[in-house]
C-alpha cells in the first residue's frame, strides 16, 4: 500500500534500522524496486529526482502516476519522494502528484543562501503537508557529496533549527554516482551528527558504500539510505550481457526484462541489508 515517507523513516529510526530509497527513471525501475522490496518483505521509498523529470520530457505526472499505482498495489508499504529538487514548480506539483515528501537541494549554495532557500522550501512544503529533507553542503557551495565534503555538526544543528527541516542529508564520506563500492564513511563524524541533531539523518550516494559500511551507518543513526547508480549499473550490465549473447535480439522485452530482474535483485540485497534489526 501507499504510505508516507515520514512514517517509513520514523518507523525505521524507532526500530534502529533504515529505509532504502531508490531513484526511479523508467517503469522497469518502478517494477523492480517494488518486486525487490516485496521479495525482502520490507518497505521502500520510490524517489524521483528533478533530473529524472527532465529526462521524462519535463513531465512529472506519467512516472509519478505509475509509481503511485505500483505503490498502492504493493504487498509492502511504499512511499513516494521527490528527490534533489531545486525548482519551485516541482515543489508545487509534488503533493498533487502523490508525493508525501520532497528533498530540497540547496547544497550548492553558500550557507546563508542555502538556509534562506531551504527555509522558503520548508514553508511551501509544510503548507502542502509535505515532509521535507534538505542537505547541508560545505561553505563555498561545494555541494555535500563532492569528494572530501563533510557536514559540520555545529553548523548542522543551527541549520536544522533555523530552517525547520524534517530530515537532513549529511556528508560523511559518500559521493554521488560512484560505480565502485569503495566509499569509507566517517563513523565518528556520524556519531557526532547523531548526537547534535534530533531529525532523521539521510545518506546520499549510497551506491558506492560497501555492505559492512552501510550496516555501520545504519547502526550509527542513518535512517534513510538513497540509492540510484547501483540500479542503473545493474540494469545496464544485464542489458549489455543480454545483447552481447543475443546480437539478433529485437523484442525490447527480452533485454529490458533482464535489466529489470537484475535491478530487483540489487534492491532486495540493499533493502535487506539496511532493514536488519540490530542484533
Ligand atoms: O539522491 C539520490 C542518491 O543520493 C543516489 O546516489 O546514485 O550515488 O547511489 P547514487
Ligand atoms: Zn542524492
Amino acid at each position: 500500500p501507499l504510505t508516507t515517507t515520514a512514517e517509513l523513516v520514523l518507523g525505521a529510526r524507532a526500530a534502529g534500522t533504515a529505509v532504502a530509497a531508490f531513484n526511479i527513471i523508467t517503469l522497469e525501475h518502478v517494477e523492480a524496486v517494488v518486486a525487490g522490496a516485496e521479495s525482502a518483505g520490507a518497505p521502500v521509498v520510490l524517489q524521483v529526482s528533478e533530473n529524472a523529470v527532465a529526462y521524462r520530457l519535463g513531465r512529472l505526472l506519467p512516472l509519478a502516476r505509475a509509481a503511485a499505482v505500483a505503490a498502492e498495489r504493493a504487498d509492502v508499504p511504499v512511499a513516494l519522494h521527490l528527490d534533489h529538487v531545486q525548482s519551485d514548480l516541482l515543489l508545487h506539483q509534488a503533493a498533487d502528484a502523490g508525493f508525501s515528501s520532497v528533498m530540497y537541494d540547496g547544497s550548492r549554495l553558500p550557507y546563508l543562501d542555502n538556509l534562506a532557500a531551504t527555509r522558503t522550501a520548508v514553508d511551501r512544503a509544510h503548507a502542502r503537508g509535505l515532509w521535507i529533507e534538505a542537505e547541508l553542503g560545505e561553505i563555498g557551495g561545494k555541494g555535500a557529496h563532492a569528494p572530501g565534503a563533510r557536514t559540520d555538526p555545529v553548523e548542522a544543528r543551527a541549520f536544522v533549527a533555523d530552517s525547520g527541516v524534517d530530515a537532513l542529508a549529511v556528508a560523511i564520506g559518500s559521493v554521488h554516482a560512484m560505480t565502485t563500492r569503495t566509499a569509507a564513511l566517517d563513523h565518528q563524524l556520524l556519531r557526532r551528527l547523531r548526537a547534535a541533531l534530533d531529525v532523521p539523518l539521510v545518506l546520499h550516494g549510497s551506491s558506492g558504500v560497501p555492505d559492512d559500511e552501510l550496516t555501520a551507518a545504519v547502526a550509527g543513526g542513518i535512517a534513510k539510505v538513497n540509492v540510484g547508480t547501483a540500479l542503473n549499473q545493474a540494469m545496464t550490465a544485464a542489458i549489455r550481457a543480454h545483447l552481447t549473447a543475443h546480437p539478433d535480439a529485437v523484442d525490447t522485452r527480452t533485454y529490458l526484462g533482464a535489466g529489470r530482474e537484475a535491478m530487483a535483485r540489487t534492491v532486495e540485497r540493499i533493502v535487506t541489508r539496511v532493514g536488519l534489526s540490530p542484533a
